[in-house]
């Protein structure tokens, strides 16, 4: 039996544009069949004025699966909940974290921290739009050319999370850094400002019902369990997606010690779908790419690598690349 204490946790794999797509999460599917897997942020101007509906499909096989959106325009945002809903995604979650030069053009994102009445509104939309759970993801705070230190200290946060949480928002998924507008890269924005899970646990502190999940640079089992012991849950972005071993290791401590671990079976899984996938018209470099870094620090890992970016092999679609490549790992029988 799974220790009870961890029973009610939530093990989440992090929004991740470009990467989370969908079969990035057939493949996590297979490493978890319990964790909450998301979407990559889809804008919602995409949906309500570029009418690309396609951005939602998802195969039923993936879920609990998550949509997160990012705009700032609640009616707007009520009209992709529906379509979430409709779809039938689990959860919709409003990206107020991410720092894109792009993202902060459009007034969405992180920037959005600077007005809680508006995220507040936001999710109150959406909230009466459909019956599913509206959450957030948010950072700690934010710090902007210009402005003093007011959107990145504790108290800012409190008013944050109290004027989301009153809006009708049960869980918050906190990156716990603050986003730097301005002179960070999104991928600095991801590393450099210093982590600070402390501000979970406050929060967690002052709204006792509300379910914090705190993500930010967890790779390691043991980092995500210790976490558990105040957090409602983890997210884990970067970890699962070059380490999607983490993924059975936590299903293992939370739902299921029995799950069986077989990679070559999960791997030769992928490879079926894989098939699917190209008969339908996919490329094949995009359903080869969520597989690079399976298996980093492990024998055959480097030549795994080598053969999946063979660039001639991949232009031509030559789907046994995946056998070739899970034969340095697994032997010539794989
Ligand atoms: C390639 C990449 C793309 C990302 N895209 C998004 C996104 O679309 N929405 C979002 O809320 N966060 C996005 N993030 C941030 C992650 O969701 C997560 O908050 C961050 O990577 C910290 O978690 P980690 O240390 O476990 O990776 C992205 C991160 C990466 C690495």
């Amino acid at each position: 039996m799974p220790n009870p204490h961890l029973r009610d946790k939530l093990i989440a794999v992090a929004p991740m544009m470009a990467w989370t797509d969908r079969h990035c999460r057939f493949l996590h599917r297979l490493y978890s069949p319990s964790a909450l897997l998301f979407t990559e942020m889809i804008a919602t101007g995409a949906l309500v004025y570029g009418k690309q509906t396609h951005q939602l499909d998802f195969d039923s096989s993936q879920h609990p699966v998550a949509v997160q959106f990012g705009g700032n325009n609640p009616a707007d945002l009520a009209v992709c909940a529906k379509l979430a809903q409709q779809w039938g995604y689990d959860e919709i979650n409003l990206n107020v974290g991410c720092p894109s030069d792009r993202v902060q053009r459009g007034t969405f994102g992180a920037c959005l921290m600077r007005e809680p009445k508006l995220v507040a509104a936001c999710i109150a939309a959406m909230i009466d739009a459909v019956d599913i759970p509206v959450t957030v993801k948010c950072r700690t705070g934010i710090k902007f050319k210009g402005a003093d230190e007011r959107y990145a200290n504790a108290e800012f946060l409190l008013e944050f999370v109290d004027a989301v949480h009153a809006a009708g928002c049960e869980r918050i998924y906190l990156h716990a850094r603050n986003a730097i507008l301005g002179g960070l890269t999104p991928a600095q924005n991801r590393d450099i400002p210093p982590l600070q899970p402390e501000r979970g646990k406050m929060l967690k502190a002052e709204f006792p019902k509300l379910q914090l999940v705190i993500n930010g640079g967890i790779t390691i089992r043991q980092q995500a369990l210790d976490y558990l012991e105040w957090a409602d849950g983890v997210m884990i972005g970067r970890g699962a997606y070059h380490t999607p071993l983490l993924l059975s290791e936590l299903h293992q401590d939370l739902n299921s010690p029995e799950f069986f671990v077989d990679e070559q079976n999960f791997l030769l899984q992928y490879k079926d779908y894989m098939l699917g996938q190209l008969a339908a018209g996919e490329r094949l470099h995009t359903l080869v790419k969520h597989l690079l870094h399976s298996f980093n620090g492990r024998p055959g890992a480097r030549r795994f690598r080598q053969t999946l970016s063979d660039h001639q092999r991949l232009k031509r679609g030559d789907s046994t690349i995946i056998d070739d490549a899970l034969s340095h790992i697994f032997g010539a029988a794989a």
